[in-house]
């Protein structure tokens, strides 16, 4: 399988679906701007196409599968609206463009963010959306995505880089940052894919493995991208050094957090052991994310 045109096509309709669903809503139109500016800047689309991924793992076939990808795109997006922001990493640019932010001001961006967090959960909750998904299977995949977002998961995560900046932590520390901040909305994305698709227990508890260990690669590989590429080729503002972030390459050095990434992915893997060939998908996207070019 070419996993750049499967990439292709499962972004292309996530992307559709994105655009689509903002439009018709009764949003005060500075606001409804804002959130789109953000959302259709760009973006890799990672964690939908994880959703959908995880889903063909497991041989799902649900017609929801898109639309729950597209809420947790949402959240991802706030939570990078938030995270530019003056009070926390203060960066100019993003997905190629100036930050939500600097176009719109503080207010409307954190507003923004708001709003697309609050909206994923509108579209979980949707029946129109969540066609033909049995109340308990919506109800298990609202929770998921409500702890890799929340306090215990991301936003735990951003709390932790804050208060760590300029200080010493030790390795164990920094695991657990990036396992929140970032890693917990990743792990969230399969498993929602996962419950989506009707996993059993064990293939469930296969793929939150794998979820965790390419969620935790992922922002090992982002710390990495911020100290070897331009601003111009990752689209966003690269500002660790100068903040005095605790990164994989600043505990370990670059060879070092290049070796960790590596052994994180083998491990992902093996976490697919199970899995026929409806995981490649999946197995392709964990080579990806340290081979990445932002
Ligand atoms: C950036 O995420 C923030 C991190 C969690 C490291 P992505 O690299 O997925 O950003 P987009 O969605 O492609 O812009
Ligand atoms: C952000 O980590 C993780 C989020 C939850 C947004 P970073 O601060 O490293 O993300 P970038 O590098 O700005 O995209
Ligand atoms: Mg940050
Ligand atoms: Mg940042
Ligand atoms: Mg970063």
């Amino acid at each position: 399988m070419e996993l750049k045109s499967y990439l292709k096509t499962q972004k292309t309709n996530i992307d559709g679906f994105l655009r689509d669903y903002l439009s018709p809503l009764d949003i005060p139109p500075r606001l409804k701007e804002a959130m789109q500016y953000s959302l259709g800047a760009g973006g890799k689309r990672l964690r939908p196409v994880l959703v959908l991924a995880a889903h063909d793992a497991v041989g799902g076939k649900s017609r929801a599968a898109v639309a729950v990808g597209a809420a947790i795109e949402m959240i991802h997006t706030y939570s990078l609206i938030h995270d530019d922001l003056p009070a926390m990493d203060n960066d100019d640019f993003r997905r190629g463009k100036p930050t939500c932010h600097r176009v719109f001001g503080e207010a409307m961006a954190i507003l923004a963010g708001d709003g697309l967090l609050t909206q994923a959960f509108e579209i979980l909750s949707d029946p129109s959306h969540m066609e033909e998904v049995p109340a308990e299977v919506c109800v298990r995949v609202v929770g998921e995505v409500a702890r890799g977002a929340g306090s215990t998961g991301m936003v735990g995560g951003q709390v932790l880089d804050m208060i760590s900046e300029g200080s010493d932590i030790d390795a164990a520390a920094l695991q657990n940052m990036h396992l929140r901040k970032t890693g917990a909305l990743i792990r969230a994305s399969v498993a929602a894919g996962a419950l989506l698709g009707g996993a059993d227990d064990e293939g469930l508890e296969a793929l939150r493995g794998y979820g965790t260990k390419i969620g935790l690669a992922f922002q090992v590989a982002d710390d990495i991208l911020d100290v070897t590429r331009t601003e111009e080729e990752l689209g966003k503002s690269t500002s660790d050094v100068a903040r005095g972030k605790r990164t994989y390459p600043s505990l370990y050095g670059l060879e070092g957090a290049r070796a960790m990434a590596e052994t994180l992915v083998t491990e992902a893997l093996k976490s697919l052991k199970g899995f026929d060939g409806g995981a490649t998908p999946l197995r392709e996207i964990a080579r990806y994310i340290i081979t990445r070019a932002h």
